[in-house]
């Protein structure tokens, strides 16, 4: 069996946190088990580098977008080695290699008369990348992921026949009911096929950084079109990588947000081409924590690099093994395809009861028994009777469970398993009592119960490998086996019995998960739970995005709320707040780029300001009557920037409050230096 598996490729606007990290840690998870089963296999994750969102993101930085996404995406393939995950490829969508294959992708699909040249009108959020039908919409225009308002796109575009696909789709979705996973997911799909599929716009005169489309270069081609191709262009080159595309078992692991475009737009495109179609598209849920989606932007995402640091320095192990962790606690916590919440707390008892109360007891009793009654070579088996025909029964149903999780891309459950045969030797232990045996000295009786639990353990530590492969080779190591050594063509869980022969050495070792008492689980709580609001969760960059946070206490306008009679009042009634009350006020630095009148409001003026984010943020100031709009621009302001989004009446919407004093007609603006980068927070 061939099988090529594939995460998202990310955008290069954020950096990676634990979010895009549970997708990737899962894709490799997957692989690496067929890995296990001795497919032949190839993993491939990247970056997504074109597009407004990026262009934009790179001219507010002041630097090229060449050198912008170049520094973006080496940090992602800095960063998953990091957390153990072993791609064959790193794809980059600037890179010459993908650039020429899809322009060769582009010409196939016209040549079939698939394309053609028109004009499109739609929303568009440039934060998705994507349109959205009004039907869409939040009130006042918004995305309903971003929060953010909308833009009205209309431009000439070449246009791709997606609605003559409309039916080879729902005949796909029909005869391969697997095609899409979860089935709730499934059913969105083919109800929104069903409704009626438009043509899809697939390329931009707008802007520029994109992939030229052939023969018109004064269009670039649509970033999701570019995007989409990764996964074939990946393997086009050297010609033996074909087999991954056109005779292999092709798995697109993504997250729920973008599933329309896998499940729809990409086999539509490889339809047109001709090309095969890949076996599954499966589609996750999010890592959220306090119910958001993680993500930087939102500034709540968690950096699981320093997570995995985080872990390892409690268990006073290598770094590695912090990272073994967290691949566990991610893929065992969630169920795969709904959205899971990230909790430091049930992530330590999780720890304590799972790994180091349950395999790593089971590893640690086992080894110390030995060493006590047998010494540390591997027991005679000897005679088995009951117990160990209950315990390998109940051992062979739950390996066959755990491999049916994985291959059935479940897991969560494959865990659920795999833990359930160490509870399950951890009960035989205590029923087969060899320490009373012992005492008895019925040694050859003792010799069974250690044979049977080191063969139980073998298996445990293959069963692990896809999800921790370093506590797996340091399992092997103190059982006395070889590692993981993964081959094609190699099964390394044949059978649900390991055969350990009489006399092989053991070299016990540190425990595997030591627990952590209260003290040590509450540091690690406090040093792995994200701090909403702090951009520097994720190590990077300046950009900031929406309030996750709501200021308490009346809503507060998105005009300034400006004093009465006196010029410039220098005190108010005033009770002390708590700094925790204050920190939720997130004051940044912005910077005005645009402003204009807004028609029959006199005093009102919209802004367009730069607070370090992937789009400008509109604010409507109520600034008209002090200010001309061209006074303002590159002024710096401070600005609250999590107030809650404040309708105007005509789809205007603010998004952020600019701080000034004085009356209506005299305001003076608060500023800082001009040294300060937009975006930057005041404390
Ligand atoms: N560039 C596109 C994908 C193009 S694939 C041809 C994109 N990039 S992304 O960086 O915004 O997101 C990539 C993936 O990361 C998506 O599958 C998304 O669902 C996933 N995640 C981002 N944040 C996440 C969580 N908080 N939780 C789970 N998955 C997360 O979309």
């Amino acid at each position: 069996m061939r099988y090529y598996v594939t995460t998202p490729i990310y955008y290069v606007n954020d950096v990676p946190h634990l979010g895009t990290a549970y997708t990737t840690i899962v894709v490799d998870a997957i692989r690496r088990y067929h890995q296990l089963r001795g497919h032949a296999t190839r993993m491939l994750t990247g970056t997504d580098e074109h597009g407004l969102k990026l262009e934009r993101e790179a001219r507010s930085r002041g630097i090229t977008p060449e050198k912008f996404v170049k520094e973006m995406s080496d940090r992602f393939e800095a960063a998953w080695p990091k957390l153990e995950v072993v791609p064959d490829d790193f794809i980059r969508t600037t890179q010459p290699r993908h650039e020429t294959l899809v322009q060769d992708l582009w010409r196939t699909i016209r040549d079939r008369g698939d394309l053609y040249l028109g004009t499109y009108e739609e929303w568009y959020c440039v934060g998705c990348e994507g349109y959205k039908t009004e039907k869409e919409l939040l009130p006042g225009n918004l995305c309903p992921l971003h929060q953010r308002p909308v833009e009205r796109m209309k431009e000439e575009t070449y246009l791709f026949r997606l609605s003559k696909f409309q039916d080879r789709l729902l005949d796909l979705y029909s005869r391969h009911p697997e095609f899409i996973e979860p089935e709730s997911r499934r059913n969105e799909v083919i109800s929104f096929v069903e409704g009626g599929l438009k043509d899809l716009s697939v390329s931009r005169t707008s802007f520029s950084w994109g992939i030229p489309v052939p023969d018109d270069p004064r269009h670039v081609m649509y970033v999701w079109f570019d995007a989409l191709a990764n996964y074939w262009t990946a393997v086009q080159a050297p010609p033996d990588l074909h087999a991954y595309w056109n005779d292999a078992t092709v798995v697109h692991v993504v997250g729920k947000d973008i599933l329309r475009q896998h499940a729809i737009y990409w086999p539509a495109f490889l339809m047109s081409a001709g090309l095969p179609l890949p076996a599954k598209i499966v589609a996750h849920g999010f890592l959220t924590f306090g119910g958001q989606k993680m993500s930087k932007s939102l500034r709540n995402a968690a950096d699981p690099i320093s997570m995995a640091y985080s872990l390892s320095q409690a268990m006073r192990a290598s770094e590695d093994a912090g990272a073994d962790v967290l691949r566990y606690q991610l893929l065992r916590a969630i169920a795969f395809g709904q959205d899971g919440d990230f909790d430091p707390s049930a992530m330590v008892e999780r720890y304590n009861a799972d790994l180091g109360k349950n395999l790593g007891n089971l590893l640690a009793r086992t080894l110390g028994l030995c060493i006590k009654m047998t010494g540390t070579r591997v027991p005679a088996q000897g005679v088995i009777g009951p117990l160990e025909r209950e315990l390998y029964a109940k051992v062979e149903e739950a390996r066959n469970l755990a491999i049916k999780g994985w291959d059935e891309i479940e897991p969560h459950r494959a865990l659920e398993s795999t833990w359930a045969i160490a509870s399950a030797a951890n009960q035989y232990v205590d029923r087969a009592a060899p320490w009373a045996e012992d005492k008895q000295g019925n040694r050859a009786r003792v010799g069974t119960i250690l044979h049977t639990l080191l063969s139980v353990l073998g298996l445990l530590a293959k069963l692990v490998w896809p999800v921790m492969p370093n506590r797996s080779d340091e399992m092997h190591r103190q059982l006395g086996l070889p590692p993981v050594q993964a081959a094609a063509g190699k099964d390394w869980l044949p059978a649900a019995r390991e055969t350990r022969s009489e006399g092989e050495p053991l070299t016990p070792g540190a425990p595997l998960f030591p627990t952590f008492d209260e003290a040590a689980g509450a540091a690690l709580i406090e040093s792995i739970t994200p701090r909403v609001g702090d951009a520097s969760n994720v190590s990077t960059g300046s950009a900031v995005g929406r309030d996750t946070v709501r200021p308490e206490g009346p809503a507060a306008s998105g005009a300034p709320t400006l004093p009465g009679n006196s010029a410039f009042p220098v005190s108010g009634e005033s009770t002390s707040i708590s700094y925790d009350k204050f920190s939720t006020v997130d004051l940044r630095v912005g910077l005005i780029r645009d402003a204009v009148r807004v028609p029959r409001k006199d005093k009102l003026l919209k802004l367009m300001v730069d607070l370090g984010e992937d789009s400008l943020r509109t604010i409507v100031a109520g600034l008209a009557l002090t200010f001309k709009p061209e006074d303002l621009l590159g002024r710096r302001v401070i600005v609250v920037s999590n107030l809650e989004p404040r309708e105007f009446g005509k789809g205007l919407v603010s998004h952020g409050m600019v701080l000034a004093t004085g009356p209506s007609d005299q305001l003076v603006l608060a500023s800082v230096s001009s040294d300060a980068p937009p975006g930057a927070r005041l404390k």
